[in-house]
């Protein structure tokens, strides 16, 4: 059997999942701006459930509408969200997958010109859009009411019956920001004198006070962001940190699993940077350019415990069925409009993907 294809149980609540393929967020455009989750986005997601998914994560969910970095993204703003939510999960768990909900802020990448209003971080920031040059700093009661706000769609998400959230640290959006020194100069408890997860470690305490002792929490991170000046030095730094929260898993966006990170002299994957430093304490979802049985293989050979997809899991809803069968390769893109369709993308999220280079056949 591939050992994708294992089960893992997490030590809390002993929740098993039945393997290790991850859906990893994906944007995806297929909700109304009111944040109500779609017929269609509800439905290409259960596909992936139905597919096999051992953990269905949903797509960047906005925590307030002033944090919103895409227009047609689900919201976890409003209890209104709630019975959506709540069909989600509901549906997901039928088929036999763990349910995730990602809790996203943009901060600075929170466009004006989509919230009307604009964009703030730990500090006043250049932007390079044309029209939005500047971020603005948030000021303390700001950057509490927003740790509010993740806390409240957390307890939302837990309410509908999802079984956890994974906090957006990745990317350069705003929980990212707050580690970085280009974003973030503040001088506060905020800052990063000697603390760069001072935000993430409050989100998180403050989620685990609002849900129950089975809900799972875990952290998305990024072992770089050049745009930010963030090194994998600093996200080592942060690394080491979060391992000191009561997080239950950590998932890593490498984009391509076999990019090696350079430190201390030494270069390897950044998935063996972070699975040394983890050893076991929790476990480790890795994501990034894995089409194949080997690819999948070579990530949890490099000491992950999950194996994280993105562009997989849209092109291919039953992927990890594909992973059983040695029989069929695994199809890669380009994929045709009908493919994508079958595979239940509705047109908005075609056309989306037309954005990604090569992966929609002209
Ligand atoms: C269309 C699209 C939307 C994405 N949206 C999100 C998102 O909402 N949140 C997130 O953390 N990553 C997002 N990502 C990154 C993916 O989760 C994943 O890390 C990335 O695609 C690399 O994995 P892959 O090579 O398997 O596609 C997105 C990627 C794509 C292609």
């Amino acid at each position: 059997m591939h050992p994708a294809l294992l089960p893992l149980i997490f030590k809390r609540g002993q929740k098993e999942v039945r393997n290790r393929c991850v859906l990893a967020a994906l944007t995806n455009k297929q909700s109304p701006d009111n944040g109500m989750l779609s017929e269609e986005e509800h439905r290409w997601l259960e596909k992936r459930a139905i597919g096999g998914f051992g953990i269905v994560t949903t797509a960047a969910a906005n925590v307030t509408k002033d944090g919103q970095g895409w227009t047609g993204e689900m919201g976890v703003w409003s209890d209104e969200h709630i019975p959506r939510l709540s069909k989600l999960a509901d549906d997901l768990h039928q088929h036999g997958a763990l349910s995730l909900v990602q809790l996203f802020h943009g901060g600075m990448r929170a466009p004006q010109s989509i919230t009307g209003v604009q964009p703030m971080t730990a500090s006043e920031t250049p932007l390079n859009a044309e029209d939005e040059d500047t971020a603005r700093a948030m000021t303390s009661s700001e950057i509490e009411q927003t740790i509010e706000a993740f806390a409240d769609a957390a307890r939302r998400c837990e309410q509908a019956g999802h079984d956890g959230v994974e906090l957006h640290g990745a990317h350069g959006y705003l929980i990212a920001q707050f580690m970085t020194a280009r974003a973030n100069r503040r001088t506060d408890q905020w800052g990063l004198a000697d603390d760069r997860i001072a935000f993430l470690r409050a989100i998180t305490q403050r989620v685990r006070e609002s849900t129950g002792p089975n809900f799972l929490v875990g952290v998305r991170l990024s072992p770089k962001l050049p745009q930010l000046d963030f090194t994998l030095a600093d996200a080592l730094e942060v690394l080491d940190a979060s391992l000191d929260l009561e997080l239950d898993f950590i998932h890593l966006s490498c984009w391509n699993i076999t990019e090696e990170g350079e430190h201390n002299g030494r270069q390897r994957p950044y998935t063996e940077w972070y699975a040394e430093r983890m050893d076991g304490l929790m476990p480790l979802i890795t994501t990034g350019t894995v089409w194949t049985r080997d690819d999948a293989a070579r990530a949890l050979e490099q000491g992950a415990d999950l194996v994280g997809v993105g562009r997989v899991g849209i092109g291919h809803p039953n992927w990890p069925k594909l992973l059983a069968d040695t029989r069929v390769e695994i199809q890669k893109p380009p994929f045709s409009e009908k493919h994508l369709s079958q595979a239940g993308l509705s047109p908005v999220f075609i056309e989306y993907m037309k954005r990604w280079t090569d992966f929609v056949a002209q």
